[in-house]
């Protein structure tokens, strides 16, 4: 055989023994290839190492060295390929951009205070301009604040135990008596008025909780505003004056405002507050002159002072302001409804 076509033939299998090596996808074919080409007894370099025996003496050298240099680089690209498939999948560069630096990008989309949660926002607000500060207090009451302080005695209605979320507790670890969820923000008048002499002028907003059937205008917890004013000169018409302001600050300018005849056991006189809105007459809360009997459950003198209190329910108003038509809205958690206040 001529050299030039020995040396051709070593230089074709040193061209498809890398090329096999570079392509072996796993171990497996890697194997394959390194038998094919490196195989100890049948290996096709091995095959050409015994052409070497029927080439010219005079050509050997040439040969030699051109076998050394296919071998060696035959070796190398076994090596690297070991290499690679060790190191992991082989990572593939994109030849183009992923993405579309043209097009508009995915807003982030920013979450948002719950409805209730504004209008309490809001409710401070108003309240905050007409003078009242925030008074904190607790959902989880003793009969005194929930109902004897506030001259609810123990036969009225409203203590009956189907009307009222009673807590198991021990009657060890409750030394103030039974507890329960409260069922209205006028506990907080009594412990804001059993902390501090008069004058008051607060607001507390709040959770209540009541045991009734969830339907289109009720749920089993809602929240309240609660307010008291309490000073030497206070009349009903302050209380209207303050429920008109806060009324014309929240629905707007065209508010008209009606007190009727009612009954609380903590306030005397009594009144039902109704707003005039879009031709309609709609009942807001209770609200009325502070009974002597709570002023005198927290050691405050009926002779001196007097004050009003009131109590609107939350939800109502963010509903009425808003359209809403379904108290269990707010309470699904659904982001379909939540995003749109
Ligand atoms: N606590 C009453 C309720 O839950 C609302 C209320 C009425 C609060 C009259 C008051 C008030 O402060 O004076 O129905």
């Amino acid at each position: 055989m001529a050299l030039a076509d020995i040396l051709q033939q070593l230089d074709d299998l040193a061209t498809e023994a890398v090329r096999a090596f570079e392509a072996a996808a796993d171990a497996a074919a890697l194997e394959t290839a390194r038998v094919e080409f490196l195989g100890a007894k049948s290996g096709r370099l091995k095959a050409a190492q015994k052409l070497m025996g029927s080439v010219e003496s005079a050509d050997r050298p040439a040969v030699g060295k051109r076998f050394n240099e296919v071998k060696t680089a035959i070796e190398a690209a076994f090596q690297a390929a070991g290499e690679r498939l060790a190191a992991g999948p082989r990572r593939v560069v994109p030849a183009e951009p992923q993405f579309d630096p043209t097009l508009p990008g995915t807003a982030v989309r920013i979450g948002r205070l719950h409805p209730i949660t504004q209008t309490i926002e809001e409710l401070k607000d108003i309240m905050g301009r007409l003078g009242f500060s925030v008074a904190a207090g607790r959902e989880v009451e003793d009969e005194r604040h929930n109902f004897e302080a506030l001259n609810i005695p123990r036969e009225h209605p409203a203590r009956d135990p189907l009307d009222n979320f009673y807590l198991a507790v021990a009657r060890q670890a409750a030394p103030a008596g039974p507890m329960l969820l409260r069922s209205q923000t006028s506990t907080v008048q009594i412990r804001v008025m059993e902390s501090k002499p008069p004058p008051v002028r607060v607001i507390s907003l709040g959770r209540v909780y009541r045991p009734d059937t969830a339907d289109a205008t009720h749920y089993p917890m809602f929240h309240q505003m609660e307010g008291l004013l309490v000073d030497s000169r206070v009349t009903m018409a302050d209380l209207k004056s303050v429920l008109r302001l806060f009324a014309a600050s929240y629905l707007g300018g065209d508010v008209h405002i009606r007190f009727r005849p009612s009954f609380f056991p903590f306030t005397e006189p009594s009144v039902e507050v109704d707003y005039h809105w879009n031709d309609q007459w709609i009942e807001f809360g209770g609200a009325g002159m502070v009974d002597p009997n709570v002023l005198q459950a927290v050691g405050y003198d009926p002779e001196q002072v007097v004050g009003f209190a009131f109590g609107l329910g939350v939800e109502r108003l963010c509903m009425r302001r808003h359209g809403i038509t379904d108290i269990r809205e707010f309470y699904k958690n659904d982001v379909r409804f939540l995003r749109q206040f």
